[in-house]
């Protein structure tokens, strides 16, 4: 029997519905006040890498579409490390940001983890600084990086139970794998890690229950990964030669094999942008309400 989809097109429109619900809410309570701030988001790109361009594109389409205010900024690939962290330190003190994200991966020049490091942390939407990765990991609240929130919340909003089952995770970078196994383990899931150098790979991933495949390779997850009735979610978002976007997962065969997936487009990537503009309404929520305790 087919498996059941799990469309990350209807879960990641009634997200945004409640958010841009949320936002009209506090702009109409706040109608009298001319110097009232809408939640705002800067986005950074540096360079003309095309498929980030896209993606930037998207962001500030959907700001639009749930009434956050958005601020764009295309920054030369020859910009120094000097100039970047300059707009970030303006931008950690811009009463109308309430979320900053530097699109990724950044030119070779330049050093990610000093970028990350110098967006505040209470600013930090894409929950990729020191101290968001370190309470994650020790389950207290944060700022939690986007993908891996996505696929919890499309988990969660089709009724499948997370805790006590075996989730597998390939792929162990420190914008999907690493954050989503954190994630897991919290919501009580047994957890295990796969990348390249894992051994046995195949007889691993037929033993989950959940298996998410983030590893950026076309139609890497065959059938003869996935356990008969197993939930599988495709984080890739591949390019092939035909220009056509595909999953990590060859949808065709896995479809056959599995209990429910996530498709490609139409999935993962969908809600990535959706919890984005979560991310940038928790983080205005938690800056206003520390603006009104002093
Ligand atoms: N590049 C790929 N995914 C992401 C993401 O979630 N955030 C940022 N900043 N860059 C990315």
């Amino acid at each position: 029997m087919s498996a059941n989809i799990i469309s990350g097109k209807e879960i990641s429109a009634k997200i945004r519905e409640r958010i841009k619900y949320e936002i009209d809410e506090i702009m109409s309570a706040n109608s009298d006040n001319p110097n009232f701030i809408r939640p705002g988001l800067a986005v950074i790109l540096v360079g003309e890498d095309p498929g980030s361009a896209i993606y930037v594109r998207n962001k500030k389409r959907i700001c639009e579409e749930v009434g956050i205010r958005s601020f764009g900024y295309v920054l030369d690939a020859t910009t120094s490390e000097a100039d970047l962290l300059d707009l970030i330190d303006q931008l950690n003190h811009d009463d109308r940001v309430h979320g900053i994200l530097c699109q990724m991966p950044l030119p070779k020049h330049l050093d990610e983890f000093a970028v990350i490091s110098a967006i505040s942390p209470v600013k930090d939407v894409d929950g990729f600084h020191p101290i968001n990765k370190g309470l994650l990991s020790m389950g207290k609240e944060c700022l939690v990086p986007c993908t891996p929130l996505g696929c919890v919340e499309m988990l969660k909003l089709s009724g499948i139970d997370i805790s006590g089952k075996h989730c597998v995770i390939i792929g162990r970078s420190n914008i999907v794998g690493k954050p989503l196994s954190a994630l897991m383990l919290n919501e009580n899931a047994t957890v295990t890690i796969t990348h390249s150098k894992t051994k046995n790979l195949k007889e691993i991933c037929r033993q989950a229950d959940i298996l998410v495949a983030a590893i950026g390779k076309s139609g890497f997850v065959t059938g003869e990964f996935v356990k008969e009735g197993a939930v599988v979610i495709d984080v890739g978002i591949n390019r092939d030669p035909d220009n056509k976007v595909r999953g990590d997962v060859l949808f065709e065969e896995v479809v056959e094999i599995a209990g429910s997936i996530t498709p490609v487009p139409g999935g993962v990537g969908l809600m990535t942008t959706t919890l984005l503009m979560q991310n940038t309404l928790q983080a205005y929520h938690n800056i206003i309400s520390k603006e009104a305790d002093l």
